[in-house]
C-alpha cells in the first residue's frame, strides 16, 4: 500500500512538472514515459520512410516536369523527417541502428496507411490531400507535446506537411476541373483512400491502450476519435469544393457543426497492422533491400568518422 502510495506520488509529480514545460532529456523521467515516447516516436519516423515508398514510385512516372521536380521534393521531405525523428528519439537513449532492426524484425509498427497500393496518379493526389491532411492533424497538437527534441521537430515537420498537403489538393483539384476520365480517376482514388485515411488516427478510444496515459503525459494531447472527427470536419468541405462525394455522404449535425462518418471497417485495420495489408510485405522486402545496399556506405562512413578522430586525438 505503502508502495503504491509512494507511486501514485511519483507519478502526480511529474504529470505537474509536464505541466509547467518541456521535457529535456537529460531530466529525471518515468521509465514508462521514456519508452512510450520512444515507441511512438520511432513508429512515427518509420512511417515516415516507409511512407517515401509509394510515392517514390511515382517520380517517374510524374505527368510533366513540374509534377516531377515537387514530387522528388516531397520524398525528400519524409527522409529528413524521419531523420530528425530517429534524431530526437535517440536523446532517449535508444539507437537509429537499433530503432531500424525493430522495424525490420517486424517488431515495430509503422502507419497502416502506407501498406496501401497508389495505383493511380490521382493517388498521389489523394496520398497529399488526405494523408498529409490527416498527418497534419494528428502531428500540430504534437508541436506541443511535454518532450522537448519531439516537439520541436514537429515543428518543422508540419511546416513541410502543410505544403505537401497543399500540392495534393492542387493534383485533384486539377483533376476535378479536368476531362470526365480525371474526374472519375480522382473519384475512385478518393473512394480508396478514405477509409484507410480514418484509420491513421488509431482504434476508437475505447480500444486505445495508450490514449489515457499518454494524454496525462502530454505526449498526445487529443484523443483519436477527437482528431479523426476535427479531420472529418476539415476533408468534407475541400471535397464538397472539388466537387468530390465523400464516401458515406457525410451529414452535418446542426449541433455540434460536427460531420458523420463510417463505420469503419475495424477488423481492416487490424489485420493490416498485424503485417497482412496490401502491401506490407513488399514495404518490408524494400526497407530491407535499402538496409543491405546501404550498409557499405554506412561502414565507409564509420570509417572516415574513426579516421578524423583518431588524427585530431593524434
Ligand atoms: N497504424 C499502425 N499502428 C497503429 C495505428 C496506425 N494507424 N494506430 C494505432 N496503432 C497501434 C499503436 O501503435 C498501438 O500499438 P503498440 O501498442 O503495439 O505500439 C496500438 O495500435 C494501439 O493504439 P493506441 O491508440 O493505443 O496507440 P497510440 O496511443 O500510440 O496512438 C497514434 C496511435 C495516434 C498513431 C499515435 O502513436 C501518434 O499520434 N503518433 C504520432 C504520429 C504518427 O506516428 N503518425 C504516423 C503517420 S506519419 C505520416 O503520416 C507521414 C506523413 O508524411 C504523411
Amino acid at each position: 500500500m505503502r508502495k503504491k502510495n509512494a507511486a501514485d506520488a511519483a507519478d502526480a509529480a511529474f504529470c505537474a512538472r509536464v505541466a509547467e514545460g518541456f521535457v529535456e532529456p537529460g531530466d529525471a523521467m518515468p521509465d514508462g514515459y521514456r519508452a512510450t515516447l520512444i515507441r511512438q516516436m520511432s513508429q512515427h519516423a518509420h512511417s515516415e520512410i516507409v511512407g517515401m515508398e509509394p510515392e517514390g514510385n511515382w517520380i517517374t512516372r510524374a505527368p510533366s516536369l513540374r509534377r516531377k521536380a515537387i514530387l522528388l521534393a516531397k520524398v525528400q521531405d519524409e527522409a529528413g523527417h524521419g531523420l530528425y525523428l530517429y534524431g530526437a528519439a535517440e536523446t532517449l537513449g535508444t539507437t537509429r541502428a537499433e530503432m531500424t532492426r525493430q522495424l525490420l524484425a517486424g517488431e515495430a509498427k509503422y502507419s497502416s496507411i502506407f501498406n496501401y497500393p497508389a495505383l493511380t496518379w490521382a493517388d498521389i493526389g489523394a496520398i497529399g490531400w488526405l494523408v498529409d491532411g490527416a498527418a497534419i492533424i494528428n502531428q500540430v497538437p504534437l508541436c506541443r507535446c511535454s518532450f522537448g527534441p519531439y516537439a520541436r521537430a514537429m515543428q518543422r515537420i508540419c511546416k513541410e506537411e502543410s505544403f505537401h498537403q497543399r500540392q495534393g489538393f492542387e493534383i485533384m483539384l486539377a483533376l476535378a476541373r479536368g476531362e470526365k476520365a480525371q474526374r472519375e480517376m480522382a473519384q475512385n482514388s478518393l473512394n480508396r483512400w478514405w477509409e484507410p485515411t480514418l484509420m491513421m488516427f488509431g482504434p476508437p478510444d475505447g480500444e486505445s491502450r495508450h490514449s489515457a496515459q499518454s494524454m496525462r503525459w502530454k505526449i498526445k494531447l487529443h484523443s483519436n476519435d477527437e482528431l479523426r472527427q476535427r479531420f472529418v470536419n476539415m476533408i468534407v468541405p475541400q471535397a464538397r469544393y472539388l466537387k468530390l462525394r465523400v464516401p458515406g455522404s457525410p451529414k452535418k449535425d446542426r449541433r455540434t457543426g460536427d460531420y458523420s462518418y463510417g463505420p469503419i471497417n475495424w477488423e481492416e485495420f487490424r489485420n493490416v497492422i498485424a503485417g497482412n495489408g496490401p502491401c506490407n510485405r513488399d514495404r518490408l522486402r524494400a526497407r530491407k533491400k535499402a538496409e543491405e545496399d546501404g550498409k557499405w556506405v554506412r561502414e565507409a562512413s564509420a570509417a572516415f568518422a574513426k579516421k578524423h578522430l583518431e588524427r585530431r586525438a593524434a
